[in-house]
């Protein structure tokens, strides 16, 4: 058997997601950045009213997406046609980089990542059989090390920049010298802007896409939205690129109740996002308390905080069995942010553990 599976897939594990949530046995389940809140009641009455009525089981979803385009699009202030729709921002990623970096003639393109950053970028490349290029991030603040970065670029076989704004695990968003860097890339490299967590940051690239045809911004729906379990995401995108993700679309790519989940979350975006302001403090609040305990923190415009140890596994291991999940990741840990109680418990939780050490 082994015979006929590519030999580069040998080095490659699978994604390993993070626990399941088990609601028999409630825990504080900090590990996957996502919203601690499930959608209000009269959301998922509304949502499965219309399943009731309007979803035909046996039709399969209309392909075009085009309602669900139509109200990102006013979301995001670009035309419909920029939009390509993903089962999941993952899946958008791996149709970047089928459109972009795998050839059939000559090498594939490389992609290249700051690291630590989000670990997809690096497993979808390696399942298509792109190489992989990483370059540091200087970890007194998590900037890319940008000397290192246009070592690599100038090498000439790098295809696409992928990066994270804010960066998860870390936290941090490009600063000006980065976006400096970032305007001057070359228009023959795709450079991806991942804002999974632009709902959180309120900072955006989107308005400069009309000067940067290659520049391809990727959003979810799974975080601010929390809608993670109906796996929607978006790409905006100049024309080109925009048809060159829907080209290579698997047909159906969103299951029905999925996309109108989606629509109906950006109609009551208003709504479903007014728990940001909370987040945010709840985040800077629990930033200084871990500081005070002399952990370092690194400041965030995320839903999560990035911490470093010399105890990072005691940590882990100590919080799991304390009924806290959190993520290690990156050579750090990554703590998101849960509602008041949960994060008073994480801390005392890390209170105790540093105590008894
Ligand atoms: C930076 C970043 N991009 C993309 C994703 C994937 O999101 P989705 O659930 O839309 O596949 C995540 C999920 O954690 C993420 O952190």
């Amino acid at each position: 058997m082994s015979a006929l599976i590519r030999s580069d897939l040998a080095e490659l594990s699978p994604y390993k997601a993070e626990e399941p949530i088990n609601l028999d046995h409630p825990i504080d389940k900090l590990d996957a950045n996502e919203v601690a809140i499930d959608l209000p009641d009269w959301f998922k009455q509304k949502l499965g009213a219309i399943a009731q009525t309007e979803i035909l089981a046996n039709r399969y979803p209309d392909g075009e997406y085009l309602s669900l385009k139509k109200r990102l699009a006013e979301y995001t202030g670009v035309e419909p046609e920029q939009i390509s729709l993903g089962n999941g921002s993952d899946e958008l990623i791996r149709s970047l980089l089928i459109a972009t970096c795998l050839s059939s003639k000559s090498e594939n393109g490389r992609i290249l990542v700051a690291e630590p950053t989000f670990s997809m970028y690096g497993i979808l490349a390696q399942g298509l059989g792109i190489p992989v290029v990483r370059v540091p991030r200087l970890v007194q603040n998590f900037r890319i090390d940008l000397d290192a970065a246009n070592k690599a670029i100038a090498l000439g076989t790098i295809k696409a920049v992928c990066l994270v704004h804010p960066n998860s695990p870390t936290g941090n968003l490009l600063n000006s010298e980065e976006l400096a860097w970032v305007r001057s890339l070359p228009e023959n490299i795709l450079v991806v802007i991942d804002e999974a967590y632009f709902e959180f940051s309120g900072q955006t690239l989107v308005p400069e896409l009309p000067q940067h045809p290659n520049w391809l911004i990727l959003r979810t729906f799974s975080k601010a939205f929390r809608l993670a379990a109906y796996r929607v995401g978006y790409a905006i995108a100049n024309l080109e690129l925009a048809t060159a993700l829907e080209k290579i679309r698997l047909p159906y790519n969103l299951p029905t109740i999925s996309y109108i989940a989606a629509e109906l979350a950006i109609t009551h975006h208003q709504e479903l996002l007014a728990n940001i302001p909370e987040i945010k403090l709840e985040r800077d609040h629990l930033y200084g308390e871990i500081q005070n305990l002399g952990i370092e923190v690194w400041q965030s415009d995320a839903n999560f905080l990035y911490i470093r140890t010399n105890q990072d596994q005691e940590i882990l291991i100590s919080l799991k069995s304390q009924g806290t999940l959190i993520r290690q990741t990156g050579g750090g840990l990554r703590l998101t942010i849960g509602t008041p109680d949960q994060n008073q418990r994480t801390l005392a939780r890390l209170r105790n553990l540093l105590k008894a050490n």
